[in-house]
């Protein structure tokens, strides 16, 4: 009897399971952080391929996004991603952004703010506090790969300080 019952739920168990993991998969499945940023005119490529979960309120646009770990990538400047970034995603602009900075002249400046003109004069501008970068937008067509670095900021504010 009480074997019998062991036999009979477990199977349950593990059907509703399953049912949960394809819903996830689904889920996730559906969008991307990547479609998002394409529906508000922004370039894919402004963040990483190594993604791997984003959160959006659709209302406010407020934004996250997760990765294993911090990395660089290179554009024409090298650019540092911590493995949580936040900000507010609008039309042609991403603002109050966090987790993000450029490399200047071996110094690193936090990139608080990221826009495109509309209509597109082919520039990005990367508001890095004490001037307004402008990039190729060319430059962002894809998500570019991602070096882990953990400590490419870290040495780079040292550098500054000396
Ligand atoms: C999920 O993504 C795969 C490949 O990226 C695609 O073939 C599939 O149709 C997608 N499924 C849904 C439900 O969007
Ligand atoms: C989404 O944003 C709206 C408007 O700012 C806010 O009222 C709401 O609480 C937010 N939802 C979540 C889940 O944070």
């Amino acid at each position: 009897m009480g074997m019998a019952c062991g036999v009979s739920i477990f199977p349950l168990v593990f059907a509703m399971s399953v049912t949960c993991l394809l819903m996830v998969a689904k889920c996730s499945n559906s969008t991307t952080i990547y479609e998002e940023l394409r529906a508000r005119g922004l370039p894919v490529g402004l963040l990483p391929k190594e993604i791997v979960r984003y959160s959006i309120n659709a209302s406010s646009g407020e934004f996250q996004v997760w990765m294993e770990q911090p990395c660089n990538a290179k554009f024409e400047n090298e650019v540092h991603y911590e493995s949580n970034i936040k900000g507010i995603l609008g039309y042609g602009r991403i603002g109050e952004l966090s987790g993000v900075s450029a490399q200047e002249l071996f110094l690193w400046f936090p990139v608080k703010g990221i826009r495109v003109d509309v209509p597109s004069s082919g520039l990005i501008h990367f508001d890095v506090g004490v001037a307004d970068k402008q990039f190729s937008l060319s430059l962002f067509e894809d998500p570019p790969d991602c070096a882990p670095q953990v400590n490419a900021h870290v040495e780079g504010e040292l550098r500054a300080a000396w």
